[in-house]
């Protein structure tokens, strides 16, 4: 029995053995012990010193992640790619099996120390260990990126805007001697590669321009390759959201001057388009970008608004002080020009003067019969004279109260509608701007 289980442990191992050939042997293993048996990753990759390295890069934009206006940053996921050439790393293919390209762990070899100059925060990109390297020794890194990177944002035209973020690509240290920088494909290739672009976000990829410069610096100068990634805001949700309503609000508050301005019931409505107005920017305050730096027209225009809101409001409210002051004398004259009691009924605004047919004939009779009694008549009359008179006065001065507050309630609107216009030829000439780009 135990004998019977040792010839099928010998017969096993036998198998293993001539199936599966050490993996030493492998022409794959033994090129690349070969390659970094004697390589030495702290140093630069060329025979000759005095020759630079140099790094051709590439960049395509994956999608715009986030746009934080409040604190200028610019998130984005893009594909990179870094190309050189490393000269201790090319081997005879024929020699190993025909092998054109193999991988090699990036931490085995040497690697440039690029950066982006306005990274915040290089968050959440992944670590790839593997690089290519082809037979005449060509490394290509191609890793996805997400970048958060410092940008200056220009909201004055928001929804129309249209961005224009950089990212600066150089050594953290090599001078031009060392390492230089190259474009891996052309530049016009590079600024209208739009395929890869997620395009069902808020924003719209524009183009992706690039510029190769030295920086010169006292430490030496260095290359660096600048990309400028154009992006613009997709203004259709914020149009219908934001701007509509806006104007909808001000077209209700204009029809407020078709009521009479010194109508009790104005002041109920400005009060509340004041407050649909306020509620109305409190449910927006989160979609409209605020920067410390700049402020956007749209916010200056919803100020302005509320601004023209409260005068006239408040002139609505001095009219009817002045008005009730001028009538204090106990006549509750009601301001409502609702319900009928308006100044329609002018008999209430003049006080009834006696009729003809109503005191004119029993002065009449009393005229013939006693004498006396005339000039009762006489004083009674002066008296009505002159009650009639402080009346007429004070109605004098109320018309010229309405006719002063008449003339700046015509102003009001002259404003609102000049306010109306500049806003909406603003934001056509905006739309026109943003449409052509
Ligand atoms: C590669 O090796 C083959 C076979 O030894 C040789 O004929 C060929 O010249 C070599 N090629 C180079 C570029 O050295
Ligand atoms: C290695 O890659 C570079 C760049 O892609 C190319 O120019 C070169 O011909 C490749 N070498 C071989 C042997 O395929
Ligand atoms: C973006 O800004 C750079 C300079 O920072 C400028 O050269 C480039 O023309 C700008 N692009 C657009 C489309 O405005
Ligand atoms: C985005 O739109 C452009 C043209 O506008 C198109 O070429 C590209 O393929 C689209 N990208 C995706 C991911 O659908
Ligand atoms: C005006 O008021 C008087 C009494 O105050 C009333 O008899 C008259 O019908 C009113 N006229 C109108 C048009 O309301
Ligand atoms: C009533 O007052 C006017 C001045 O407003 C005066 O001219 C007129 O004589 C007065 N009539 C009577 C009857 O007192």
């Amino acid at each position: 029995m135990s004998l019977l289980r040792s010839c099928l442990l010998v017969a096993a191992v036998g198998i293993v053995g001539t199936t599966t050939p050490h993996p030493r042997t492998s022409s794959l293993h033994r090129l690349t012990r070969q390659l970094l048996q004697q390589y030495h990753k702290d140093v630069r990759p060329v025979y000759n010193w005095a020759e630079a390295t140099t790094v051709y890069l590439d960049l395509c934009v994956h999608a715009v992640l986030d746009v934080d206006v409040q604190n200028q940053k610019l998130k984005t996921s893009m594909w990179y790619r870094e190309v050189w050439n490393d000269e201790f790393l090319s081997w005879n293919s024929s020699l190993f099996d025909e092998i054109q390209e193999i991988s090699l762990p990036l931490s085995a070899i040497w690697a440039p120390d690029i950066i982006i100059n306005e990274f915040v925060d290089l968050e959440r990109s992944p670590d790839l260990p593997y690089v290519y390297v082809n037979s005449s020794g060509t490394i290509s890194n191609h890793k996805p990126i997400q970048v958060v990177s410092a940008c200056s944002l220009q909201t004055y035209a928001f929804p129309f805007d249209i961005q224009n973020c950089s990212l600066t690509f150089n050594s953290i240290l090599h001078t031009v001697e060392d390492i230089d920088l190259g474009f891996l494909r052309s530049r016009e290739d590079i600024e209208n590669d739009k395929r890869s672009f997620l395009n069902d976000t808020e924003w719209q990829l524009l183009s992706v321009s690039s510029t190769y410069h030295i920086l010169r610096s006292s430490t030496g100068n260095i290359a660096q390759i600048q990309f400028n990634v154009v992006i613009r805001r997709r203004p259709l949700a914020y149009v219908v959201s934001l701007l509509i309503p806006s104007i909808f609000l001000m077209l209700v508050d204009l029809g407020s001057f078709y009521l009479p301005p010194n109508c009790r019931a104005r002041i109920v409505f400005k009060t509340n388009v004041l407050v649909g107005y306020t509620v109305f920017r409190v449910n927006m305050s989160d979609e409209v970008p605020r920067s410390a730096g700049c402020t956007s027209l749209i916010g200056v225009f919803f100020t302005v608004c509320m601004a023209l809101l409260v005068l006239s409001l408040s002139k609505s409210i001095l009219l009817i002080k002045f008005l009730y002051e001028e009538r204090h004398s106990g006549r509750d004259r009601p301001f409502l020009c609702l319900g009928g009691d308006s100044d329609a009924n002018e008999s209430r605004l003049y006080p009834r003067v006696p009729s003809a047919e109503t005191t004119g004939s029993p002065v009449h009779e009393e005229h013939q019969v006693q004498p006396d009694s005339l000039k009762e008549a006489w004083l009674q009359l002066q008296s009505i004279n002159s009650s009639l008179r402080t009346r007429d006065q004070v109605h004098q001065k109320e018309v010229e109260w309405l006719a002063i507050l008449y003339h700046f309630d015509q102003l009001l609107f002259r404003i609102y509608l000049a306010v109306l216009g500049l806003y909406t030829v603003t934001l056509c000439t905006l739309w026109a701007l943003w449409s052509r780009v």
